[in-house]
């Protein structure tokens, strides 16, 4: 057997010495894997967002997220907490309310309250908030597709158009997650997109995995490629 010290000298079959090693061309395969890698990475990214975002945390850990003392939860929840009061209060255009810029969590509720409470219990209730508009075709698609998955808790339905504050919550719903029309899909704050969105990750059976890691279970018959 040759060592591999010899296999490494061994004469090349013109019998010309091999080629001394180029720096050179080891910088560029680093660069070239380098550049592919962010490729894959910016451009690979969005897809596999909500299920890498949620893979490293199991079912039972995300269900009771436990938030550290002084947490301060993201604009998204105050918006989310707010519509999903049903107590007939509506956002208005007053001085404190610009849609455009971010705004105070006490915008969305008054008072000193533990948002640490109130996200854990909207969570907890309401893991999938569905902002949807009543007379739209993709609003309607999503909620069919969505009513086939037969979640528990089940999703919680917004329509924005029955709302007088519609105008403002699309406004601020837009800036908050880049997702500027309806139906806005969203999982424990974060939006899964509209409903292509939705509709793609359930053709690669993608969707119920992402649901189950976000703590919802899937009572529905749907296939997932795990779980
Ligand atoms: C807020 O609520 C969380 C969760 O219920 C709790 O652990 C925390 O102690 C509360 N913070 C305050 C300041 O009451």
């Amino acid at each position: 057997m040759p060592t591999m010290d010899q296999i490494a000298h061994k004469p090349s079959l013109t019998g010309s010495p091999p080629p001394p090693r180029q720096p050179y061309r080891r910088r560029r395969i680093v660069w070239t894997v380098l550049i592919l890698f962010s490729i894959v990475f910016f451009f690979g990214a969005p897809w596999e967002f909500p299920a890498q975002g949620f893979s490293s945390i199991s079912r039972a850990s995300i269900v009771h997220l436990v938030r550290p003392p002084g947490w301060v939860p993201d604009e998204i929840y105050g918006l989310l907490y707010f519509v999903t009061r049903d107590d007939g209060r509506v956002l208005s255009h007053d001085a404190a309310v610009d849609p455009k810029k971010p705004m105070k969590l006490t915008v969305y509720a008054k008072g000193s309250g533990n948002w640490t409470q109130r996200v854990q219990v909207l969570e907890e209730k309401y893991p999938v908030i569905v902002f949807s508009k009543t007379y739209c075709p993709y609003s309607k698609k999503a909620k069919e597709l969505l009513a086939t998955y037969d979640l528990v808790p089940p999703p919680k339905i917004v329509e924005v158009d029955l709302r007088e504050d519609g105008d403002l919550i699309k406004l601020i719903l837009g800036r908050l997650t880049t997702h500027s029309t309806f139906p806005n899909i969203i999982l424990r704050g974060k939006s899964l997109g509209g409903s292509d969105d939705v509709q793609s990750l359930h053709d690669e059976r993608k969707l119920k995995p992402i649901f189950e890691q976000g703590g919802v279970h899937v009572m529905g018959d749907v296939i997932g490629t795990e779980g």
